[in-house]
C-alpha cells in the first residue's frame, strides 16, 4: 500500500477525516463553522484546520470563508471506501471496501484475502495495479486514475463445474453499469469481453479455489477502461481496445461507474442465489452479439467454424458445425465472420 498519508490501512480515510466529510454531507453545501467542527471531532482548531488541508491534498476542494467557516465545494474522482459508500445499501457485495493507491493485481489481494476467510462480498479496489493480470496469461493495462479495477470475493453454494455462470454475471452486471452511467450500448463477446462498436472496453478474469464438490470462493476480477486515453494503450495490443471515454468523447466518473457496478452485482447475485442461473443467462442472451452469427473461434493452434447457437449451464458455447452437430466450446477467442 502506497501513500498513507490521510489513509487507514485499508485504503479509507482516517475517522477524523471521515467526519468532517459526514458533518459537510449532513449540511448539504452549507457553511460549517471551525467552532463545530472542533466541537463534534473533539480537536483543537489547529487540528481541523490540519486535516482540512489534508483532505485538500486528496483533491477535496474545501473553501474556507473568513470568520464563518468551511464549506465542501466538490469531492476528487477518488475511488475511496466511504466516497463509493455514499448511497449505496449493500446486500453482500461492497458491505467491505479495500482501496488501494497501487497494488500488484487486485485479484492476487483478495485471493489471499479469500484464503484468509475474508467475507463474501468483500471488494478489493486498486487506482493503478504494477502487473494486472488478463485472461490466458495475458497482461491487463492498469495505468493509475483513470479506470476501475476491482475484484470481488463470492462464495456461492454451487458445484465448481457452474463457476462459469458467475462469470456471465459479472459481465451483464458490468453492461448494465455501463449502460446506467453513459449512453453507449455495450455488447457482449463471448465468453466475457465488454465491447463498445469494435473496441474492448472490460475484461473479466474470474479465478476459484475449489474442492471437486464445492467452491470454497471465487474471485470475480473485473477491469474496465473507463477515462484512458489513447496513448495508455500499448501499440501491441492484439485486440482493439477502447475506453467509455474513447467512445462517449466525454470523461466518466469513476465512483458513479463503481457505485453502478456494485449495484449492479448485488442485484444480480442476489436473483441468482434465490431464482438460479435462469434470469442472468437470458439478460446475458438478450445482450450478446454472438447468437445466430457465423463465428470463428481460435484456441492455441486450433480453430473450429460454425454457428453459434447458445450457452449452457456450465458457460460453454455451443457451435454448429457445418455437418449440423453441435460442439462444445470452453474456452477461447471468437471472431464473427
Ligand atoms: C481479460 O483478459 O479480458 C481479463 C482482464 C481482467 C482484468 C482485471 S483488472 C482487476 C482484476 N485484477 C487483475 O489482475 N485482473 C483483473
Amino acid at each position: 500500500m502506497k501513500d498513507l498519508f490521510t489513509l487507514n490501512e485499508e485504503g479509507g480515510l482516517r475517522t477524523l477525516d471521515q467526519q468532517i466529510l459526514r458533518l459537510f454531507r449532513e449540511k448539504r453545501a452549507e457553511i460549517v463553522s471551525g467552532e463545530e467542527l472542533s466541537g463534534v471531532m473533539q480537536v483543537s482548531r489547529t487540528a481541523v484546520w490540519k486535516h482540512i488541508k489534508s483532505l485538500r491534498k486528496l483533491g477535496y476542494r474545501i473553501e474556507a470563508i473568513p470568520s464563518r467557516g468551511y464549506r465542501l465545494v466538490a469531492a476528487p474522482d477518488l475511488l475511496l471506501p466511504e466516497e463509493i459508500a455514499v448511497g449505496r445499501q449493500s446486500l453482500r457485495i461492497g458491505r467491505r471496501l479495500i482501496c488501494f493507491r497501487e497494488t500488484g493485481s487486485t485479484n492476487e489481494v483478495a485471493f489471499k484475502l479469500a484464503e484468509e476467510g475474508a467475507e463474501e462480498g468483500t471488494v478489493v479496489i486498486a487506482e493503478g495495479q504494477r502487473r494486472g493480470k488478463g485472461r490466458l496469461g495475458r497482461k491487463w493495462e492498469s495505468p493509475a486514475g483513470v479506470n476501475l479495477y476491482c475484484s470481488v470475493i463470492l462464495r456461492p453454494p454451487i458445484l465448481p463445474t457452474r463457476a462459469a455462470q458467475l462469470t456471465f454475471l459479472s459481465a451483464v452486471a458490468v453492461a448494465r453499469a455501463i449502460a446506467t452511467t453513459t449512453a453507449l450500448r455495450p455488447f457482449i463477446k463471448w465468453p466475457n469481453d465488454l465491447m463498445i462498436n469494435d473496441g474492448k472496453v472490460a475484461g473479466l478474469l474470474n479465478e476459484m479455489s475449489a474442492e471437486t464438490e464445492k467452491i470454497n470462493f471465487i474471485v470475480l476480477g473485473i477491469g474496465v477502461n473507463i477515462n484512458m486515453v489513447r496513448e495508455q494503450f500499448p501499440d501491441d495490443l492484439r485486440h482493439p481496445a477502447t475506453s467509455l471515454f474513447l467512445e462517449g468523447g466525454k470523461a466518466v466518473s469513476r465512483l458513479e461507474f463503481t457505485r453502478a457496478l456494485l449495484g449492479a452485482l448485488d442485484d444480480l447475485y442476489d436473483t441468482y442465489l434465490k431464482n438460479g442461473y435462469g434470469p442472468v443467462r437470458e439478460e446475458w442472451l438478450a445482450r450478446c452479439n454472438v447468437l445466430g452469427r457465423q463465428v470463428r473461434i481460435t484456441f492455441q493452434e486450433s480453430e473450429l467454424l460454425g454457428t453459434a447457437k447458445g450457452i449452457d449451464e456450465e458457460g460453454a458455447l455451443l457451435v454448429q458445425r457445418p455437418d449440423g452437430r453441435i460442439e462444445r466450446v470452453l474456452a477461447g477467442d471468437v471472431t464473427i465472420l
